[in-house]
Parts: structure tokens; sequence; C-alpha cells
């Protein structure tokens, strides 16, 4: 058994102890009381003794996603039901409050990809996605990564380890396998991107919830625990941390007498930019000569623009979300190395390299209401400077 007897009463005093609420505190006989977590949906509900884990979930894109706490997903979405009828908010649902998504409005749903979604399952179902894919169970049982005895929580039920977790991305690709708009168009796909990739050991969790020092909660019995905060692009925006984005790709450069090389290499397990088909990452390379002075810059480059582009019946470029079909997709491939070159003029004697990535392209900001906004800011990827 993972969690000796004594060692798990101990835990449990210490967890009373500064639970704050006036019940008795501790337990003399050595069994945890049985104060059950009458609420699921309810995180604050789970802070007793989980904190570290619900303090880092708040700052999660899982905890923004129901439309009140995402800006570009609440313009997008009244947009698709503005043109194509109400219904299309309940596909919505289905993925981003799950939890209700028949009333993505009840404070189950505004909870957006709450605790529940992950925890309270008893299977994921292949083929489905959303709240579809997601076999809630109907007693208050939270399982994640380990084996936990009978008896383990005092607040909830719990069990083994379920497959689906176990594995580091069947939980994840419930929601992130691949999603279609509604005339059938493919929009995001990282997890079909992800399982074309070969030889790739590191599942989902082991990039975006790494474990890290420091146990979950007061009654975490571990040295570390799986950070919640979901590394990705969109909360590096409103958290300012580079750090998770710097890992995606790498960027080098030579400056010879052919001219200039880029190598950009994808580190990630799917493409990139991936996810979101709005997203868009720019290349800027900018030559200066001798005395410092701008002599050159890669300025209409398609190929510098890494990027999907949805077209409407008529050719002509529209949001994913309406689009009839997709006409490019310059992505980098998942593991792609890719080289790209330019002439330059002799006088170039350095050049800064920068790799940038946009929440949604220049056009949609004007579209989706978002100027002047945090989310209309590029956030740089990589960058280096290379001299001849
Ligand atoms: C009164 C204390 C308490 C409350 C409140 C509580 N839990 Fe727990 N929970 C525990 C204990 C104790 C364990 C087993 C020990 C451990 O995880 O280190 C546990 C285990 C878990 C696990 C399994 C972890 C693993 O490592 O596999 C999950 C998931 C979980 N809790 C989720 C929740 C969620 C979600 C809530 C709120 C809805 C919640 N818990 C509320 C005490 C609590
Ligand atoms: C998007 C899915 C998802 C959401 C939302 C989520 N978790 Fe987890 N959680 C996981 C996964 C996956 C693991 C297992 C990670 C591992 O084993 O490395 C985990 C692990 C845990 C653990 C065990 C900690 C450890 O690593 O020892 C606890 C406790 C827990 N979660 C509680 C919560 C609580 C409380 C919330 C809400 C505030 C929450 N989780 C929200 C997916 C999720
Ligand atoms: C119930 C559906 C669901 C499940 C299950 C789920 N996600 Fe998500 N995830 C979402 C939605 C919806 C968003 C977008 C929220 C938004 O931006 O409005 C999202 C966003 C993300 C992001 C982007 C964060 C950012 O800052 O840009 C990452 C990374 C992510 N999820 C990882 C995971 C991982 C890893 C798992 C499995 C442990 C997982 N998700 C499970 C629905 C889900
Ligand atoms: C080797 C590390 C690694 C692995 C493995 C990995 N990712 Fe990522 N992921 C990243 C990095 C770095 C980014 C940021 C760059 C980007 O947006 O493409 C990212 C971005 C994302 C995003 C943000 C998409 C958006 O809309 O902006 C999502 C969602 C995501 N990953 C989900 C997943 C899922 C699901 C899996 C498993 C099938 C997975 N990732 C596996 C490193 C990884
Ligand atoms: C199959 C599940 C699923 C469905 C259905 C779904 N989404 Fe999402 N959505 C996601 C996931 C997962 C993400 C996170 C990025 C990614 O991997 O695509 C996301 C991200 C987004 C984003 C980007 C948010 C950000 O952080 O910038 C927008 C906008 C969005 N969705 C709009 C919608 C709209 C509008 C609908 C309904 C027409 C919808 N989605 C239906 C799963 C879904």
């Amino acid at each position: 058994m993972k969690f000796p007897f004594a060692a798990l009463s101990c835990l449990w005093i210490a967890a009373s102890a500064c639970g704050g609420s006036g019940e008795p505190k501790g337990n003399p006989e050595g069994t945890p009381p049985r104060r059950a977590v009458v609420n699921p949906d309810d995180p604050d509900a789970c802070s007793e003794c989980h904190a570290q884990i619900v303090g880092e979930w708040k700052e999660s894109m899982h905890a923004r996603a129901h439309h009140d706490n995402d800006p570009i997903f609440a313009a997008v979405r009244q947009i698709a039901t503005g043109a194509l009828g109400d219904e299309v908010a309940g596909d919505c649902a289905n993925c981003h409050t799950p939890r209700d998504a028949a009333n993505p409005d009840s404070p189950a749903g505004k909870l957006g990809v709450s605790c529940a979604s992950c925890h309270m399952l008893d299977a994921v179902h292949p083929g489905k996605s959303g709240a579809e894919a997601l076999g809630f169970a109907d007693v208050v049982r939270m399982r994640a990564g380990h084996d936990m005895a009978e008896g383990s929580s005092p607040a909830h039920q719990t069990g083994l380890a379920p497959e689906f977790i176990k594995d580091r991305k069947t939980v994840c690709l419930a929601c992130h396998a691949a999603a279609a708009n509604p005339s059938g168009v493919n929009t995001c796909a990282t997890g079909a991107e992800f399982e074309v990739r070969k030889g790739e050991e590191k599942g989902c969790m082991d990039c975006h919830m790494p474990r890290i020092p420091g146990p979950g909660g007061i009654v975490g019995s571990r040295s570390e625990h799986a950070r919640h905060v979901f590394l990705g692009p969109h909360r590096a925006w409103y958290h300012d941390d580079g750090e998770f984005l710097s890992t995606a790709v790498s960027l080098e450069g030579t400056l010879g007498e052919t001219g200039l090389k880029v190598t950009l290499n994808n580190k990630t397990g799917h493409g990139f930019p991936t996810g979101f088909p709005g997203r868009v990452a720019m290349l800027s390379a900018v030559g200066k000569d001798a005395a410092g002075a701008e002599v050159w810059r890669n300025e209409d480059s398609p190929e510098s623009v890494f990027n999907k582009v949805y077209v409407d019946e008529a050719g002509k470029p529209t949001l994913p979300v309406l689009s009839k079909s997709m006409s490019r997709d310059n992505r980098l491939e998942p593991s792609e190395s890719r080289t790209l070159e330019f002439e330059v003029p002799q006088t170039v004697a350095t050049v800064e390299l920068k790799l940038e990535l946009r929440l949604v392209s220049t056009k949609a900001v004007a579209k989706l209401g978002l100027e002047g906004k945090l989310e209309a800011q590029p956030r740089t990827v990589a960058s280096a400077t290379i001299a001849r």
C-alpha cells in the first residue's frame, strides 16, 4: 500500500490544524473523518487539501474556457452563433464547459474545464469528443496518476489510477484530438498531428503538466506534484511567461556568400503552431550594415509566415469556424527541421532574427474586436543575432 495508515493520519491531523473550519481538529482514533466533498464542481472545496494545485489551475486556460473568461473564444463564439444559429453554442460547450454542456452558464459550466472534468471519470470513450467522450462517475470519486487505497481521502472516494491518465495522453485527447467546424472542415488537430510522430516517447502531460517540487497541497504526501497551470501559449500572455514558448522552436542562421540561411526546428510533439487554427507565427529577419543601419528585411515573404488559411466558397479568406475549406497549411510539422534561404545585399553585416507568435492574425484582431487588447500583441518564441 502506498499510504501506510500512520503516515496518512499524521497528514490528516496537519491538514485539519490548518483547515480553519469550526470542526474538531485531528482524529485521535487515527481514522480520517469522512467529510465528503458535497459539490465536486467547486474547486474552492478542493482548496482545503489541494490548495497548491487549485491555485495553479486558476491560472490556466482550462479555468478560463467559459466565454466569460476568454475574449478570443467569446468573440469567435458570437460570430459563429450569429452566422450559423444558436445551436452551435451547444457544440462549443461540449469541450469548453463539459461539466454542464447543456447549460454553459450554470455555476458548473462557468468553471470551464474544471477538476471534475478530468478526475471524476470512469472512462474516456474513444471516437467521441468533449462531454460525450468523458464518462463521468456518478459517485464523487477522484482519480489521477497514483493507485489510491480505499479510504485514502476523507473527502471523496479514490481508486486505482485509470489507464487513460497513466498513458499520459488519452484524457487530454478527449478534447484535443481533433475538431471540425459545422461544415466538416478540420480546424484543430493537435492529437491527430501528434499521432503521426514516430518514436515520440513523451505524452502530452510530460510537457504541459511537468512534475515540479513541492506537494500539491496540505495532504500531498509526495515531494513533487504535476503542475496544473497547463503550460501553453495563451496563458503566457496573461502571466508574462516566455519560458515554455521558448522550448517550442529553435532558431539558427548563417550568413555567407550565397545569402542568409535560417533553420527552424520544431521541438514540440505536434505542429507548430498547433491547436486553435487562428494562431500565426512569423519569422522576421532584419539585415544591418557595419554601421548598424537597416539595409534589408524579409518583407513579403509568405514562407516566413507559419499558419493555416481557411477560405469560404468563393475562395476568400474567412474565419476557420465559417470556412468551407483550408487553402494553406505552412506550419512546421512535428519534429520538422526547415531551412529558409534569402538573398541579402552584400552590405549586410549582421542579421537579427525573431520568431513571433500571435494568438490571432492582425486581420482577425479587427474582426474579433480585439484592437488595443493584450491578446492582439505578439510574443517572442525565439531570437538570434548572426554576423557574417
Ligand atoms: C479534506 C481533504 C480533501 C479535500 C477537500 C479534497 N481532497 Fe482530494 N484527496 C485528499 C487525500 C487525503 C487524497 C489522497 C492523498 C494524496 O493525494 O496525496 C486525495 C486524492 C485526490 C486525487 C488523487 C491523486 C492521485 O495522486 O492520484 C485527486 C485527483 C483528488 N484528490 C482530487 C480532488 C478534488 C477535485 C477535490 C475537490 C472537488 C478534492 N480532491 C478535495 C483529500 C482531499
Ligand atoms: C485537464 C485535466 C485536469 C484538470 C482540469 C485538473 N487536473 Fe488534476 N491532474 C490531471 C492529470 C492528468 C494528473 C496526473 C498527472 C501525473 O500523474 O503526472 C493530475 C493530478 C492531480 C493530483 C495528484 C497530484 C500529484 O501529481 O501528485 C491532484 C491532487 C489533482 N490532480 C487535483 C486537481 C484539482 C483539485 C483540480 C482542480 C482545481 C484539478 N486537478 C484539475 C488532470 C487534470
Ligand atoms: C473537457 C475538455 C478538455 C480536456 C479533457 C483537456 N482540455 Fe486542454 N483545453 C480545453 C479547452 C476548451 C481549451 C481552450 C480554453 C480557452 O482558451 O478558452 C484547452 C486549452 C489547453 C491548452 C492551451 C493553454 C494555453 O495557455 O494556450 C493546453 C496546453 C491544454 N489545454 C492541455 C491539456 C492537457 C495536457 C490535457 C490532459 C491532461 C487537457 N488539456 C485536457 C479542453 C480540454
Ligand atoms: C515535447 C513537448 C510537447 C509535447 C509532448 C506536447 N506538446 Fe503541446 N505544446 C508544446 C509547446 C512548446 C507548445 C507551444 C507552441 C505551440 O503553440 O505550438 C505547445 C502548444 C500546445 C497547445 C496550444 C494550442 C493553441 O491553441 O495555442 C495545445 C492545446 C497543446 N500543445 C496540446 C498538446 C497535446 C494534447 C499533446 C499530446 C497529444 C501535446 N500538446 C504534446 C510542447 C509539447
Ligand atoms: C472537440 C472539442 C472542442 C469543440 C467542440 C470546440 N472547441 Fe474550441 N477549443 C478546444 C480546445 C481543445 C482548444 C484549445 C486549443 C486547441 O487545442 O485547439 C480550443 C480553443 C478555442 C479557441 C481559442 C481560444 C484561445 O485561447 O485563444 C477558440 C476561439 C475556440 N476554441 C472557439 C470555439 C467555438 C466558437 C466552438 C463552437 C463552434 C468551439 N471552439 C468548439 C476544443 C473544442
